[in-house]
């Protein structure tokens, strides 16, 4: 089956980057959201996006327009049934992407692969969630999607090899290098960086630095190019908590216990960059 047109479900910090790289590279996409306004604030997102690599000479202004040609966004999941691959972009919490999932396995074609962006969550346990496990598997960007060359493929239990292979050929036609990694928590990515982030705040909350200080000693003592904590800010807070709770729950391991002041900080509805405060003001 060729791929011409690509669903992506939610259309937060990732949805949108990622239906906007679809886009760029010329599939169809239908982003889809349960809030309207996330899906407004997603369009104007890209259209900003878009509007920067104009300005550098990056992208013609006629490609620009080609690429919001491309884009339709929808509150209505059944309109599912025309995409011929999906990637899952919803909150990072395991029982929302397993309902999702079952919904989306009795909507999209039999042969249609879901991918999930999940930062954490076993894939196993997603496809679980469907009948057709060997075309789940885990589409892992990074943000912000236009511009970070990574994505990482997970493959769940009974993920089939010529799904991953559909998969990781998308991921070259996108401009992406795919690399994979094997099913447990937090997978490469988040099993190292997740650590270093949570530290960063147990610093913050004994007193070690300010957050300035902390994110200074990581950019020029160790060449990060931007520190933790406002690399934290930028991910999302609430999506850190919970990456680390999965992280903490499924390797047992009381090194990744969330440190308390992030827990706080969610619960008081500080999420860094999109909530327009975080450890910086926005
Ligand atoms: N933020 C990052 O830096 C980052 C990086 C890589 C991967 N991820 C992963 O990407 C996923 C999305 O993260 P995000 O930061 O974009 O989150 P976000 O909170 O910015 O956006 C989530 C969006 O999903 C929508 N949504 C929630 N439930 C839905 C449903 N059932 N159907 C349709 N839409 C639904 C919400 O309305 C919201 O617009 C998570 O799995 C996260 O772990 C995040």
């Amino acid at each position: 089956m060729s791929i011409k047109t690509v669903g992506v479900i939610g259309a937060g910090t990732m949805g949108n980057g990622i239906a906007q790289v679809f886009a760029q590279s010329g599939f169809s996409v239908l982003l889809i959201d349960v809030a309207q306004p996330m899906l407004d604030r997603g369009r104007a997102a890209i259209e900003r996006s878009l509007g920067k690599l104009v300005e550098k000479g990056k992208l013609s202004a006629a490609d620009r327009d080609a690429t919001l040609g491309r884009l339709a966004t929808t509150t209505s999941i059944d309109r599912l049934v025309d995409a011929d691959y999906i990637v899952e972009a919803i909150v990072e919490q395991p029982e929302a992407k397993s309902t999702l999932f079952t919904t989306l396995d009795a909507i999209a074609r039999p042969e249609v692969i879901l991918a999930s962006n999940t930062s954490s969550i076993s894939i196993t346990r997603i496809g679980a969630a469907t009948k057709r496990p060997d075309k789940v598997l885990g589409m892992h960007f990074m943000n912000p999607v236009p511009l970070m060359p990574l994505v990482e493929m997970i493959r769940g239990q009974l993920t089939s090899p010529e799904s991953m292979r559909v998969a990781s050929e998308l991921c070259v036609t996108l401009g992406k290098t795919p690399i994979e990694a094997a099913d447990y928590p937090g997978f490469i990515a988040n099993r190292i960086l997740m650590p270093m982030i949570n530290e960063a705040i147990f610093a913050v909350m004994e007193g070690v630095g300010t957050p300035e200080a902390i994110d200074t000693v990581m950019k020029l003592g160790m060449n990060h190019p931007m520190g933790p904590l406002t690399l934290a800010d930028f991910i999302g807070l609430d999506v850190c908590l919970a990456i680390l709770t999965v992280l903490h729950d499924g390797l047992g391991d009381p090194k990744y216990r969330p440190c308390p002041l992030l827990s706080r900080m969610v619960a008081a509805g500080l999420l860094g960059r999109k909530s327009g405060q975080g450890f910086y003001t926005y």
